[in-house]
């Protein structure tokens, strides 16, 4: 993954109002209660001083003592009174006074838009729905078409503005980005992609159904606009599977390609009308749904890693990867033997929407009518694609960068059976917290140095508000981990970990409530280039450069159902790992690049687990003396 999505990484968009027409005669219902979130408050800029001090304290575990005094001295220099750092932040404040958000442009095409290596494992996580155990491919039918009819419940409920107001303790949250999810596609360009929306004035009503790669339009609405019943969408399906024949080229590996190659290759596929009117009805779709065929052999690995590789990258050429359109926001998956989930385009959305488009889903799914067929459906349409020799050429390259990608992921996914979340309760902990410094310990426990740790924050109580970083590698989560290591007593152990888990929700409420140190500092580094201002020592520094390099990429995404989502790391030599805490036991979805001899998503998630088995073990224990 380049350096750039590691100063990006999380999430923004654009202004959902810039997007779509203000007119009040065009706005939907839907939209009407966007606009009721119009006074959310703005993402403040932080003051200067409290994010420089804070900056200290972030870098200090990650350098040495020599370095952090050159640190202390580059940071006194930026942040002295009529210094570069006041120019800038002063700029910063007037941007922040002429926009609805500061951070969401820059973000949205920083991390997004312009970052042009593949969206296929740097970029777009899976999300793992409850497994499945198909015995028969009518049972798998039945479940797509259900996964089908769910989502589009769930759409309804959207477009009726139903959809309850997510908070954040008493906070609402801004909930555009719940908007955006159907419908939409990013649009590969030569340098830069865009973002297509579907028009509210003339919705969609078709999804794509993919199987053995080939593409195909499915009308999901009667002539009334009511929602095709699940049993008329199964009498699709099957109709899908019985002509599908022969599995076509694997067009959908070029959307796995880096951005400008599949951008150049997009604009010769569209020279083509009917090629041009087959990328048309796919950008139009609401969402696709992939069939999948079966997968390479995989050795042993578990069921939850086989899906968790399944939604990320789609196991390579030969088997989905070519099954999928990466450009479209939501894919759902139903794999052959039950491996059921989604893979997003990250662009438009974080996890959470997504997560909870999930649960619908699958609450729909097990409450579904048991049966509403009959009645004559509309007929699948096969989209045609006409592969030029230049097209052809660049496709034998995408089969090959896509294996090569899949090839490096290593994934190794779990749930952590001893406990979940209200046994961390119960020890009057954050959750979140103490979940974070069991993934410190972890790494410590491996490479014996703490290393540089992204967790997502929400920054969503402010309108158009992505995501801040929670730095979790501190002073007090090394202190934690060698406590743990060293031949120390439980109380001792104990009490390291309280003070790394109040250190750590002491920076996760700063964070959510736009106080991180990473937004502000990169908005610092963005308006000075904007205004042609050399690039402050402060961003070249050694500190700068390893907090940055973020070893540890995490997230909590929490479902209510036996769910996790999952992700490649951010840097090359760095583990991903997402979790959804639930109340008995967690899941998580662990990763590392094989390329890299330093790292092992096994070895990690052995020494996750063992972390928090010893975590459990000396609360425990301190928890027995006092009875
Ligand atoms: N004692 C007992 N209970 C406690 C506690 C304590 N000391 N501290 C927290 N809890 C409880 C909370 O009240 C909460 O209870 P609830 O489940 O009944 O609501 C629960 O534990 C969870 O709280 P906590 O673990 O502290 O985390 P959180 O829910 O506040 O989440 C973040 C923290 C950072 C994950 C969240 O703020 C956030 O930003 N989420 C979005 C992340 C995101 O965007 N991910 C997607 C990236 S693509």
């Amino acid at each position: 993954m380049t350096s750039l999505v590691g100063l990006f990484r999380a999430v923004a968009r654009p202004s959902f109002l810039k997007t779509f027409p203000r007119s009040e005669a065009k706005i939907t219902v839907a939209m009407r209660g966007i606009m009721t979130q119009q006074n959310l408050p703005h993402l403040p800029v932080p003051p200067l001083k409290k994010t420089l001090d804070k900056y200290l304290r972030t870098v200090k575990p990650l350098i040495t003592d020599e370095e952090f005094k050159i640190t202390s001295n580059v940071v006194a220099k930026f942040g002295a009174p009529g210094g570069v750092g006041e120019k800038l932040q002063s700029l910063l404040e007037k941007r922040a006074k002429s926009t609805t958000n500061w951070f969401a442009d820059w973000w949205l095409n920083g991390a997004y838009l312009e970052f042009r290596s593949p969206v296929t494992v740097y970029s777009s996580p899976g999300l793992v729905f409850p497994l499945q155990n198909f015995k028969s491919s009518d049972e798998r039918l039945t479940y797509a078409a259900k996964m089908i009819a769910g989502a589009l419940d769930y759409k309804k409920k959207l477009d009726e503005d139903a959809i309850p107001v997510e908070k954040l303790g008493k906070d609402p949250l801004d909930m555009s980005q719940y908007y955006k999810v159907f419908g939409t596609c990013r649009m590969p360009g030569l340098t830069k992609d865009t973002l297509h929306f579907a028009d509210p004035n003339n919705p969609p009503r078709h999804i794509i159904v993919s199987h053995k790669n080939h593409f195909y339009k499915l009308i999901v609405y009667d002539d009334n606009n009511n929602i095709l019943s699940w049993g008329k969408l199964l009498q699709q399906l099957n109709e899908i599977i019985q002509s599908a024949g022969e599995p076509g080229p694997p067009i959908g590996v070029l959307t796995a390609e880096n951005r400008n190659v599949w951008g150049k290759a997009f604009k010769k596929l569209s020279e083509d009308r009917e090629n041009m009117e087959s990328l048309d009805i796919i950008k139009n779709s609401l969402f696709l749904l992939c069939l999948d065929g079966p997968n390479p052999d995989l050795g042993n690995l578990n069921f939850q890693t086989r899906a968790a590789l399944q939604t990320v990258h789609g196991n390579g050429s030969e088997a989905n990867s070519g099954n999928r359109w990466f450009d479209k926001t939501v894919q759902f998956i139903v794999g052959d033997k039950g491996e059921v989930g989604l893979t997003y385009e990250h662009s438009p959305a974080e996890g959470p929407p997504i997560a909870f488009l999930m649960d619908h889903i699958v609450n729909y799914i097990e409450k579904a009518p048991s049966d509403v067929a009959g009645g004559k459906s509309p007929k699948p349409e096969k989209l045609k694609f006409n592969i030029s020799g230049k097209v052809q050429k660049v496709l034998e390259t995408a089969k090959e960068n896509v294996d090569k990608l899949v090839d490096d992921l290593e994934m190794s996914c779990f749930t952590l059976k001893a406990y979940g979340k209200e046994f961390i309760k119960s020890q009057r902990m954050s959750p979140d917290s103490y979940i974070q410094m069991a993934i410190q310990f972890a790494f410590y426990r491996i490479h014996n140095e703490p290393g540089a740790h992204y967790e997502t924050a929400s920054t969503r109580k402010y309108l158009d508000g992505r995501t801040e970083v929670i730095r979790s590698c501190s002073l007090e989560s090394v202190a934690f981990a060698k406590t743990m290591l060293g031949s120390k007593s439980n109380e001792e152990k104990v009490k390291a970990l309280q003070e790394a888990v109040t250190g750590h929700k002491q920076y996760t409420i700063e964070a959510v409530n736009g106080f991180g140190v990473d937004r502000h500092l990169l908005g610092l580094k963005l308006i000075a280039i904007e205004n042609g201002m050399d690039i402050p020592t402060l961003f070249m520094d050694t500190a700068y450069i390893r907090s940055s390099h973020m070893r540890i990429s995490t997230s909590q995404v929490s479902g209510k159902c036996d769910s996790f989502m999952c992700y490649g790391p951010l840097v090359v030599d760095g583990y991903g790992c997402c979790y959804n805490p639930l109340p008995n036991e967690i899941n998580f979805g662990t990763s590392a690049y094989k390329s890299c001899p330093d790292t092992n998503a096994e070895k990690f998630r052995q020494a996750l687990e063992k972390s928090f088995i010893e975590m459990h073990d000396a609360l425990v224990s301190v928890q027995k003396s006092k009875l």
